[in-house]
C-alpha cells in the first residue's frame, strides 16, 4: 500500500492524509466493473456532488433513519457520557459533515474530536466549522479510507478513546466484514475504551423501499451521480440518460441492494476499457444491511466487546450501540 502522510494546518484544524484516493478510485472501479456482476463500492458515492446528495436524502420524509439516529443521540448523549467518561479522544468514523457528533459534544465535553472521511475537501470544511463552533475543542481531521487497514497509522494519543459510527454505514460491509471492522475498532479504543455505533434495523419492507426510493427522486439522483463522477474523473462515457436507479429490500439476506440498470445494450469505456451491458444488466452500487438488536449485539460480543448497552427509538427502527471492555487486568 502507498501511504503519504502530511500534516498541516488548516485554518484552524490539523489535517493529515494518510491516503491519495484518487489511485485507488480508479483501480477499484475497473476491479469491479471486470466482475460478472458488476459492482462499485459505495465509498465513491460521496465527492462534493453526492456528499450533497446524500445531505439532502437524511432530509427526504421516506429516509426515516438520520433523523431517529438524532433524536436517539440527544436523548442518550448524558448515559454515553457517564458511561465512557469525560476528556476522551472522540474518533468519528465517515464523519462527512460532522452534525451528529455536535449532538454528543455538550455532554460528552471530550478533549479533543478526530474526524476520518475519504472526502478530503468535505472533511477540512466540516473540521473547520467544528473548530469555530467549538473553540474549546481540539480538532485534528484525518483524511483517510478506513475500509483500508490503515488504522495502525493513525496519529497517537494517550486520552481513551470513544470511537464514533453513526448512520448505520456499517450496513455497507457483509456482516463477515463487518464482524472484522468491529474487532479492528476494538482495537483502536483499547485499552478502556468505547465505541458507540448507530445500526439500522430489519423492520416492514415497505418502509425499508420507501426509504430508499424517496419521492423526489434524490436517492435516484445520488446513485446515478455515481456515473458522473466516473465520466468526470476518470474519463468516462457513462450515458446517464440509459441507466436506471434501482433500490429493493432483499429480505431473505435482510439488506438492501441498490444497483444502477443498463436499459439497453451499450458499451461504455472507463480509463481506456471498454465494458459491455446487456439490457437490464446492473451494476450493484451498495449494499445497506439492517440487523435485529439481537443479532447486532451477537456481532458485538463475537468482536470481543463484554459489555454492549442498546438504546433504541420506540417505533424500534433504529438503534445505538455502546460496545466496551474487556477492561485491562
Ligand atoms: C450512509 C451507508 C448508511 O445505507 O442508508 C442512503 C447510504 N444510500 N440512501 C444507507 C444511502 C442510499 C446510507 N449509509
Amino acid at each position: 500500500m502507498n501511504v503519504l502522510t502530511a500534516t498541516k494546518a488548516s485554518g484552524r484544524v490539523r489535517v493529515s492524509d494518510l491516503q491519495p484516493e484518487q489511485a485507488n478510485f480508479a483501480e477499484e472501479v475497473a476491479a469491479g466493473l471486470r466482475q460478472p456482476q458488476k459492482t462499485i463500492p459505495p465509498k465513491f458515492f460521496y465527492d462534493a456532488r453526492g456528499s450533497q446528495l446524500f445531505e439532502a436524502i437524511c432530509e427526504t420524509p421516506e429516509y426515516y433513519p438520520t433523523r431517529t439516529e438524532s433524536a436517539i443521540l440527544q436523548q442518550r448523549a448524558g448515559e454515553v457520557s457517564e458511561l465512557v467518561g469525560a476528556g476522551v479522544q472522540l474518533i468519528e468514523i465517515g464523519s462527512g459533515n460532522s452534525q451528529k457528533v455536535r449532538l454528543l459534544l455538550d455532554a460528552l465535553k471530550p478533549a479533543s474530536y478526530m474526524p476520518l472521511d475519504i472526502s478530503r475537501d468535505h472533511l477540512v470544511h466540516a473540521a473547520d466549522a467544528m473548530s469555530r463552533d467549538y473553540p474549546w475543542l481540539d480538532v485534528h481531521a484525518v483524511c483517510v479510507d478506513y475500509m483500508q487497514p490503515t488504522f495502525a497509522l493513525l496519529p497517537r494519543s494517550a486520552l481513551r478513546k470513544l470511537a464514533f459510527f453513526p448512520g448505520s454505514t456499517i450496513g455497507n460491509f457483509e456482516p463477515h466484514e463487518a464482524l472484522a471492522f468491529l474487532r479492528r475498532l476494538r482495537g483502536l479504543v483499547a485499552p478502556g475504551g468505547a465505541v458507540l455505533i448507530g445500526v439500522d434495523l430489519k423492520k416492514d419492507a415497505g418502509i425499508l423501499n420507501r426509504a430508499y426510493n424517496d419521492a423526489s427522486g434524490v436517492t435516484a439522483r445520488f446513485n446515478l451521480n455515481l456515473l458522473a463522477r466516473i465520466n468526470r474523473e476518470l474519463g468516462a462515457d457513462f450515458d446517464l440518460a440509459h441507466f436506471e436507479h434501482d433500490a429493493f429490500y432483499n429480505e431473505g439476506i435482510g439488506r438492501i441492494e441498490m444497483h444502477l440498470v443498463s436499459t439497453r445494450v451499450q458499451n461504455v469505456c472507463v480509463g481506456g476499457e471498454r465494458y459491455s451491458f446487456e439490457r437490464g444488466e446492473t451494476i450493484h452500487t451498495e449494499n445497506s444491511y439492517k440487523y435485529s438488536v439481537a443479532q447486532f449485539q451477537v456481532l458485538g460480543e463475537a468482536a470481543g466487546f463484554n459489555e454492549v448497552r442498546t438504546w433504541t427509538d420506540v417505533n424500534q427502527l433504529f438503534s445505538l450501540h455502546y460496545l466496551a471492555g474487556p477492561e485491562p487486568e
